[in-house]
């Protein structure tokens, strides 16, 4: 059986990568795409053989043969459309970040809730084979006790007169909402850990838009461990390095590029033995670390097959609201930590 969908929004993420996913899914049929831009949704049903094109939420909630949707719209546009498709009894696979705010997205996954409808949410980062890989090792105490992480990403996002997601009021925040926010979720989910207390710049350093063009988010982790963050969106595409860093008492993981809309980039592992003391010399050649080999996929088609799995086998999402929610509640707090200069318990 497969779980019949409507796409909500045919812009840069669903038309790219999402429905693209969708289509390598054994479990799913792509049956209705909408867009408020008309053509955009017309284009993306003759390209990927979509049953409909319509131009309005309803249209698409109407259908009764619709088991699914699939959210990508601007982030001020998340909470009405999300609860016209609970309310239509539609299951969510809803966009990062979920709301506007916490209390916004709380909202949405009480509704879902009280009208028993499934609610997950898009941090597909989870689903890549790099990632997975990094989990397994971590938590299979590969690296000892995590001691040290470090996660970040980054773009080049000049200023585009009327962008939502340079509108703080539109998009909810700026570099570190929007990109941050997949870093601090795979460095609890690959690690196993959870932020307790946070401290944050979020700043414009060099463009004009409300939203934040660069932030720093210090974390605590739950397990004593210190996590930092660092989103831009005012680094070069070409100066990009995406790293993803975890020490630990027994060694490291230092992947590059991993965080990215296609399964690629390294795995550096270094592992030392540890019946090894203390050198007070401190005389280290650093070890020549190994590449970690890992089988690639297509994490789109991992999101999209794993709710639509949740939904035939009537299981919780792997990527709950919970989770969403859990990690845009660091971020926000992050955001009133960077403006009143004092750290946030989670
Ligand atoms: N998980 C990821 O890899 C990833 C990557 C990029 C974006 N996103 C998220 O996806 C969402 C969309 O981002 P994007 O980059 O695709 O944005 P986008 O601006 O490229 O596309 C948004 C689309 O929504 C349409 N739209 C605007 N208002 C609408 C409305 N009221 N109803 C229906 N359609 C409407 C626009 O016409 C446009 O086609 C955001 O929540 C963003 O954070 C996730």
């Amino acid at each position: 059986m497969k779980i019949k969908w409507g796409v909500i929004g045919c812009g840069g993420i669903a038309y790219r990568r999402t429905i693209p996913g969708m289509m390598l899914s054994e479990n799913s049929e792509l049956v209705a795409v909408m867009d408020t831009n008309f053509e955009a949704a017309q284009k993306t049903k003759d390209e990927f053989g979509a049953k409909y094109a319509f131009s309005t939420v309803e249209e698409v909630l109407a259908l009764d043969e619709i088991d699914a949707v699939y959210i990508a719209t601007p982030v001020f546009c998340h909470k009405e459309q999300a609860m016209l498709a609970a309310k239509a009894k539609k299951h969510i696979l809803l966009e990062k970040p979920m709301g506007l705010s916490v209390a916004e997205s709380k909202e949405i996954a009480d509704f879902c809730k009280a009208e028993g409808v499934k609610l997950g949410v898009g941090l597909m980062m989870r689903f890549s084979a790099y990632h997975q890989k990094m989990r397994e090792m971590i938590q299979s105490g590969a690296l000892g006790e995590i001691v040290s992480m470090r996660g970040q990403l980054t773009c080049w996002y000049p200023e585009i007169p009327g962008n939502w997601r340079q509108n703080k009021a539109t998009s909810g925040g700026g570099a570190l909402m929007d990109m941050g926010i997949h870093c601090i979720d795979l460095l609890q989910y690959i690690s196993g850990t959870k932020a307790k207390t946070v401290s944050c710049f979020a700043q414009n350093q060099t463009f004009g838009y409300s939203a934040d063009d660069s932030a720093a988010l210090l974390m605590k982790m739950d397990n004593g461990a210190t996590a930092f963050v660092d989103a831009n969106f005012n680094i070069p595409d070409a100066a990009a390095r995406a790293r993803l860093e975890f020490y630990g008492t027994k060694g490291s993981i230092l992947a590059e590029g991993t965080i990215s809309q296609v399964e690629t980039g390294t795995i550096a592992l270094t592992l030392s033995d540890d019946s090894i003391g203390y050198d007070a010399q401190q005389n280290r050649e650093i070890d020549g670390a190994s590449n970690v080999e890992v089988v690639t996929g297509n994490m789109y088609e991992k999101e999209i097959s794993s709710f639509a799995n949740a939904i035939l086998n009537d299981t919780e999402p792997e990527i709950p609201a919970e989770d969403g929610l859990f990690v845009q509640t660091i971020v926000e707090q992050a955001y009133l930590a960077s403006e009143d200069g004092i750290y946030k318990n989670i």
